[in-house]
């Protein structure tokens, strides 16, 4: 898995509260973070992970929560895919972890944004690139990718409470959805 552990404990905090029916994850890369995720939902006792990815790699992380999709997060039938898996009445959370380039980002956070219930979160991972603080010639990232958004969108508000650990991969990444 490839993430920070202080924001991992984070996780386990908005999971626990919020009580996600559904995960939908957008880069499984070799499937830990979704294993984490399928054990936090194990420990709530409900919910399921959908673990996008455009590749597959070889012994991935099994779990009876995780449902694989490959395809790319922003193409229509994966959309389609992902929408036919929620009910309507549940929780959705979303985890935005593949492509880190702005245009994907702005991308994904159209696509998937609306499918994130109010109450729940919409994270937008490595926002930490292009100097914030790290890799400074990355060029735009997800961090300016949230900020484009959150210009657009009223629905969302950053928790900045979730970076209180100081240390976060998610600068203005923990998106709360307010209504
Ligand atoms: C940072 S890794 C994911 C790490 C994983 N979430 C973890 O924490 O262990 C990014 C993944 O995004 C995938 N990816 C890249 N472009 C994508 C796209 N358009 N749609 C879905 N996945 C994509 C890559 O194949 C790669 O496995």
């Amino acid at each position: 898995m490839r993430k920070c552990p202080f924001d991992l404990w984070v996780y386990q905090e908005i999971i626990c509260e919020v009580k996600p029916d559904l995960i939908v994850e957008c880069g499984a890369g070799k499937g830990g973070s979704a294993l984490f995720f399928a054990h936090m939902l194990d420990i709530i006792k409900k919910g399921k992970v959908i673990s996008i990815d455009v590749q597959d790699f070889e012994n991935m992380a099994m779990h009876k929560r995780i449902q694989r999709l490959k395809g790319s997060s922003v193409s229509s039938k994966t959309i389609e895919i992902v929408k036919s898996e929620i009910k309507g009445t549940d929780t959705v959370m979303v985890v935005l972890d593949s492509d880190h380039r702005q245009e994907h980002v702005e991308a994904e956070l159209e696509l998937y944004s609306d499918l994130v219930s109010v109450g729940s979160y919409l994270i937008v991972e490595d926002s930490h690139m292009n100097g914030h603080p790290v890799n400074k010639r990355f060029g735009k990232g997800p961090f300016e990718a949230i900020e484009s958004f959150l210009l657009r969108s009223n629905k969302f508000v950053p928790d900045k409470n979730r970076e209180k650990f100081m240390m976060t991969f998610n600068p203005l990444g923990y998106l709360k959805r307010v209504n």
